[in-house]
């Protein structure tokens, strides 16, 4: 049997600081030998937010420290490792360059392959992992920092469907959070707080809903959320504003979704895969609503393990795998690129003005 290939990933493109060692298993599935993510909530809680140049100094100083977890809990050597893959952008350019130039330093040192991963990439394979996933699938990827539909195509092959046209849907979960009184990164805690709220209390917007075909918009949204907030006293009614909120974001995947199966269809007829990834994709109450059109529609559901939903490492060795067995290697010096989309073709479209 031949060697299977050990990957070493290496992600820093916000607040987490993370290292996973891969690998294959006799099949040829990837398998995860050690996932270690060291999260920096407690640093930004203060400041309301990611305060980018702290984040890179605990970077610096945890990046070592995760690595050699990483490869303490994996059972391997530093010397069994075949590649280092480590995020290249998009994200916070002090945040990358941390990451980017240890995996850069390690690699030359080991004297194997250096791969750069795109780490939107990483969240598009993150379902890889545990799931046999082949190309192509239609992504809607839904994080803190984007929110888009693409038609995955192969390894750095995608087609941008639809993008949000102001927030990212991750961003208007932690505003919206921040509005109610919830701490930093409040986002998670909205699905909390819904459970115990009536969802039709306050009729919020779907801005863009019946236009701009699958794109997305929630500024409108994020706006009407604020006004109501600041008229709200009880622990009851931010609780049934918590629940309006998440009901309306589900009414509006499950339409916007339906908008780009019909765009996915007319490129790639054969296909019924659709992936939601990205840290919003942790969202039970959204896994559940996207089952449902799925089965409505008949696609097949497919989301990462919960725990692979947000920024880790694992997806970003997972590309480096795929890259390792086509030899796509990079060289040393490779920059850091704070905007990377995965379609390079797609036009840029944000900010008031766009008219569908
Ligand atoms: O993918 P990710 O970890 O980082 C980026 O690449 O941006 O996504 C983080 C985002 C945050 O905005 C966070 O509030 C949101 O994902 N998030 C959630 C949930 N868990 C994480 N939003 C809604 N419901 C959740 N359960
Ligand atoms: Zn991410």
């Amino acid at each position: 049997m031949s060697k299977k290939p050990i990957i070493l990933g290496i992600e820093s493109s916000c607040d987490e600081t993370a290292a996973s060692i891969i690998t294959e298993n006799d099949q040829g599935y990837p398998k995860i030998l050690s996932n270690i993510i060291s999260s920096q909530i407690d640093i930004h809680k203060e400041y309301g937010g990611v305060v980018p140049e702290l984040a890179a100094r605990s970077h610096v100083e945890k990046i070592d420290l995760i690595t050699k977890k990483a490869i303490n809990e994996s059972g391997k050597k530093l010397q069994d490792i075949d590649a280092v893959a480590a995020t290249a952008g998009p994200g916070l350019i002090v945040c990358l360059s941390v990451g980017l130039s240890f995996g850069k330093t390690l690699a030359s040192s080991l004297e194997k392959p250096f791969i750069a991963v795109n780490h939107l990439e990483g969240h598009a394979l993150s379902p890889k992992l545990d799931t046999q996933l082949d190309y192509p699938y239609l992504l809607l990827l839904i994080s803190g920092g984007h929110t888009q539909f693409l038609s995955v195509e192969g390894l750095e092959k995608y087609k941008r469907l639809g993008t949000t046209i102001d927030d990212a849907l991750g961003e208007a979960f932690d505003k919206t959070a921040k509005m109610i009184g919830i701490e930093f990164p409040g986002g998670p805690k909205i699905e909390e707080y819904a459970d115990k709220g009536n969802p039709n209390k306050f009729k919020l917007p779907k801005p863009i809903i019946n236009k701009g075909g699958c794109n997305l918009s929630f500024a409108g949204l994020k706006t009407a959320v604020l006004k109501i907030a600041k008229n709200i006293k009880s622990k009851q009614e931010k609780y049934d504003l918590a629940a309006s909120f998440q009901k309306t974001i589900e009414e509006i995947l499950y339409i916007k979704s339906k908008i780009a199966f019909k765009s996915f269809k007319n490129i790639n007829p054969k296909s019924n895969t659709f992936v939601v990834a990205g840290g919003v994709a942790a969202n039970k109450k959204i896994r559940r609503i996207i089952l449902k059109l799925c089965e409505e529609e008949n696609f097949n559901a497919i989301f990462p393990a919960q725990e692979l939903c947000g920024d880790n490492a694992a997806m970003i060795a997972m590309v480096g795998l795929e890259k390792f067995k086509k030899k796509q290697f990079n060289k040393l010096d490779y920059p850091a690129k704070p905007r990377w989309p995965l379609d390079e073709n797609a036009i840029f479209l944000k900010g008031a003005g766009i008219k569908f």
